[in-house]
């Protein structure tokens, strides 16, 4: 039985480099359901492994493309998960729906108390109940001080999350984070992600570009997913990713809005794959 519905792979077409999975075939490649696709010539062909725990991802592209957006049903595929909001309070990633915190479980589940210590008591409820737990955290920032609660916040944050493990920790606009004049946590990233993978912690980072955040990020993802965006960008990420940045800026170019590309690392790691998620609504 052949699929064949065209002439045929182009001339000289030996391996193929790009596939489109509809979302939910996305998804279900991510969570080891799908192992994989057929072209449009009908070819089968196999793709790159699953998304294991443990596994980092890094999401890159202009801001309003779509990163937070494709960002949540990725998410949704983990039980635990914790998205830090450099923002402070990012409207896409309040679609979500997941619980939002403005601070950490103070020391002792028992001693809990306020608004949000109120929330970590229902989190920890959850968790001891086998309900998933997925938290937003970040709080206001308009003010200095705002602002220097929110670093303290999020540099709480990673080290909780280190040492409570079992999470999958989302890094939204990791560049304001990252950056030595907004939150300098690069260090601290930087070892969350290096360490992290032992710990079976995920670590998914999204930002605008490869030439503001350490090399870390992308170079310790197994997949990075990129919307379209300047040349020499695109090829730094391509060669972190060990790929010829020629086919992915080829593919990068013919996209249609809100859709991005999936580069799983290595030349021999799988075709790369396009797809669009759906928008969050609300
Ligand atoms: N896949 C999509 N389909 C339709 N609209 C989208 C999609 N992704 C994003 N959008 C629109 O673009 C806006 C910005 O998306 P967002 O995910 O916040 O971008 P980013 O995180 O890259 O800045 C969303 O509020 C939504 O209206
Ligand atoms: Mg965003």
């Amino acid at each position: 039985l052949t699929l064949l519905t065209s002439a045929g792979p182009p001339p000289g077409a030996g391996t193929v480099h790009v596939v489109w999975l509809n979302f939910g075939q996305y998804l279900d490649w991510l969570a080891g359901k799908l192992r994989y696709a057929v072209t449009e010539w009908g070819e089968r062909v196999e793709l790159a492994p699953p998304w294991k725990p443990g596994e980092h991802k890094a999401l890159i592209g202009p801001t309003g493309l779509g990163k937070t957006t494709f960002a949540v049903p990725i998410l949704g595929l983990r039980k635990y998960v914790l998205a830090l909001d450099p923002k402070g309070n990012d409207s896409t990633l309040s679609k979500s729906g997941y619980t939002r915190v403005a601070e950490l479980p103070a020391r002792g589940w028992r001693s809990l108390r306020g608004e949000d210590q109120a929330a970590w008591r229902q989190i920890r409820k959850d968790i001891d109940e086998g309900r998933p737990a997925r938290v937003i955290i970040g709080g206001p920032s308009r003010t200095d001080e705002q602002d220097n609660a929110l670093v303290r916040l999020l540099s709480g944050a990673l080290t909780w999350a280190r040492h409570t493990g079992g999470w999958t920790v989302y890094f939204d606009e990791f560049e304001l984070a990252s950056s030595q004049r907004m939150m300098n946590l690069r260090d601290q990233i930087d070892r969350m992600l290096i360490s992290a993978r032992d710990a079976g912690i995920s670590v998914v980072t999204s930002y605008q570009a490869q030439a503001w955040v350490s090399h870390h990020a992308v170079r310790q993802a197994r997949k990075a997913t990129v919307w379209p965006q300047d040349g020499e960008m695109l090829k730094a990420v391509a060669q972190a990713m060990g790929r010829d940045w020629r086919d992915v800026a080829v593919a990068c170019d013919e996209l249609p809005a809100w859709h991005c590309i999936t580069v799983p690392q290595g030349k021999r790691g799988g075709p790369m794959v396009i797809t669009r998620p759906p928008d969050l609504g609300g």
